[in-house]
């Protein structure tokens, strides 16, 4: 596995957000993470890229990655897109994409991935110059996904990537994400929008409270009773 979380428990000062989680992720996968408001998705991300202490088995690659500092697990090949997208919205892109790669020093893989990022989003190209605080939302989602891109990651954490997005390009970006992890990416995602996500996705989980509720391959939650009344508003 390339990932692989065990009895993985994490909290805010008491507030326990996650507990006893079982998940795995293999090289090539795009894995998504369903659940509602408060689930504890964000905080999985958070605990993969160690921006949140954990308990429990966090490995990566057959490696504990419970020593390693944020910045450090970007070194190892996990970039974090996360909630809110964070960018310098006062910068260019152009900047943002740029800051994706602050601790690369192999300037000829960084110009291929310059191209990659502009081939999956051709508008980021026309717009290098452009500041990011003035695209729209989901120019700025691409730019998020793009800075992450930046950083040659082997595993992809995205958090909730359509959210706030108009349909169109909503679509663009699931097509892009799929393709990113076609290209050879392993694929974390946090997602609401469970049709979309499922449509994607070749396994999932649903998150509620902190634990795994369900699990399965992207087609069988599709189908599944629970998930399509609660998570897909049908039946
Ligand atoms: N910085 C924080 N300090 C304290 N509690 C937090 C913090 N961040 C999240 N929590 C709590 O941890 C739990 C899980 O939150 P988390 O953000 O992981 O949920 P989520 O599934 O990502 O929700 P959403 O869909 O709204 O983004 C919630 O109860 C939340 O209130
Ligand atoms: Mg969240």
């Amino acid at each position: 596995m390339m990932l692989e979380l065990r009895k993985l428990t994490a909290a805010y000062g008491k507030a326990i957000a996650l507990e006893g989680v079982d998940l795995q992720i293999a090289q090539g996968e795009l894995v998504t993470v369903l659940g509602p408001n408060g689930a504890g998705k964000s905080t999985l991300l958070k605990v993969v890229s160690r921006a949140l202490p954990s308990q429990g088995t966090l490995e990566f690659e057959g490696q504990s990655l419970h020593r390693y500092s944020t910045e450090q697990v970007v070194g190892r090949g996990i970039c974090h897109c996360p909630e809110g997208r964070r960018l310098f919205a006062e910068l260019t892109v152009l900047k943002n994409l740029q800051l994706g790669a602050y601790l690369r020093r192999d300037k000829a893989a960084v110009a291929a991935d310059f191209e990659r990022v502009y081939s999956l989003f051709p508008i980021l190209a026309e717009r290098a110059q452009q500041i990011v605080g003035t695209l729209s939302g989901g120019q700025q989602q691409m730019v998020a996904i793009g800075r992450a891109l930046m950083g040659a990651p082997k595993l992809l954490l995205l958090d909730e990537p359509s959210v706030g997005i108009a349909h169109r390009l909503k679509l663009e970006i699931f097509d892009a994400i799929r393709k990113i992890c076609d290209d050879g990416v392993a694929i974390l995602m946090a997602e609401q929008d469970a049709q979309s996500a499922l449509g994607i996705a070749d396994r999932a989980y649903v998150l509620e409270h902190g634990h795994v509720a369900q699990q399965g391959s992207a087609a069988e939650l599709g189908k599944d009773d629970r998930v399509r009344r609660i998570y897909l508003g049908v039946g």
